[in-house]
């Protein structure tokens, strides 16, 4: 027998005690469509035969065997993702000046993520489903990278060693880039509250780099900095940086396709998914008419 051949019937006669991977997702941000993104790929690996544990705010309705939920509904609203069309008709007489109204309401758009990544956040450090959940031992963990790093201070807390996976739904947050070592150099990486493409006139790149800049500020002192101190008085003992946890990830997964999303330095740690939740069965699409935003039955 070649030797190649002896390492196929090796492999075959061992097969029987391949083991599954004990995977946990822990998903604390309340916007259905983030969700959306990743809730294919966790029932994918639970119907390919690994043990899913998944801490969310939509758990599933029909859930794959060997895949538990934990839900954190309850701990806060969720996000119906709806907004607010007063904010184009009435705008204010900041919005209405020209490039400031663009940047603050930019601006505007990421406060309401901090109160929400902290009420979640002390809630979550004391919700027993999950406290439970993280005692047990898991070879992999997926972690939303979004508007917190909450969990990353549960799970140092645990003890839970797992490499971590961050899934983002989007493109890079402003704060991503750094833990995976990617360069968003801000005269052409366009930050994601914008609609610059790569390239921008001098203006333009002014303005990015001054969001980058404020948004990477307003993660650190108004999320981060306050996430550890709960996570600290929880638990009454001192955690690492949580920006030195989030920079100790393994890899990173974005909802981008670079036909779509315009071309960005990628490193090997930064995979793009984009469409990876996508149905790939062929269906009849409904007949429904959009206008803008609002659906009614064709005419
Ligand atoms: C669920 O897990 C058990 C125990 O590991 C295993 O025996 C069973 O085959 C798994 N079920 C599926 C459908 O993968
Ligand atoms: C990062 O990971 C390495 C290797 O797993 C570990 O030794 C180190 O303590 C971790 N750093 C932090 C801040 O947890």
């Amino acid at each position: 027998m070649r030797p190649s051949l002896l390492y196929c019937a090796a492999i075959l006669a061992l097969s029987n005690y391949v083991h599954s991977a004990r995977i946990l997702g822990l998903f604390p941000h309340t916007g259905k469509s983030h969700q959306m993104v990743f809730e294919p790929l966790l029932r994918k690996l639970a119907e390919r035969g690994h043990h899913v544990t998944v801490a969310s705010f939509f758990p599933l309705k029909n859930p794959p065997a060997n895949y538990t939920d934990i839900s954190f509904e309850g701990i806060a609203t969720l996000g119906l993702e709806s907004f607010d069309l007063n904010w184009y008709e009435n705008p204010d007489i900041i919005l209405r000046l020209p490039m400031i109204g663009r940047l603050v309401k930019q601006l505007n758009d990421f406060h309401p993520l901090a109160g929400m990544a902290l009420k979640v956040c002390s809630k979550a450090v004391d919700w027993p489903p999950l406290s439970e959940a993280l005692e047990k031992d898991y070879d992999v963990v997926f972690v939303e990278n979004f508007n917190s790093d909450c969990m990353l201070g549960l799970l140092h807390v645990h003890g839970i060693n797992a490499p971590v996976i961050a899934l983002l739904s989007s493109n890079l947050m402003p704060w991503s880039a750094d833990r995976i070592g990617v360069t968003d150099n801000p005269s052409y990486v366009p930050v994601i509250s914008t609609d610059y493409h790569s390239r921008m006139p001098f203006w333009e790149r002014m303005g990015n780099t001054f969001l980058k800049i404020y948004h990477k500020l307003w993660f650190r002192y108004l999320v981060q900095v306050k996430e550890q101190e709960i996570i600290e008085k929880h638990f009454g003992r001192k955690i690492p940086d949580l920006e030195d946890l989030g920079r100790n990830i393994s890899l990173m997964m974005l909802n981008t396709y670079h036909a779509l999303n315009g071309p960005a330095p990628l490193v090997p740690g930064l995979l793009e998914v984009g469409g990876m939740h996508l149905d790939p069965t062929r269906k009849v699409i409904p007949e429904v008419c959009y206008f803008m935003f609002v659906k009614y039955k064709c005419p």
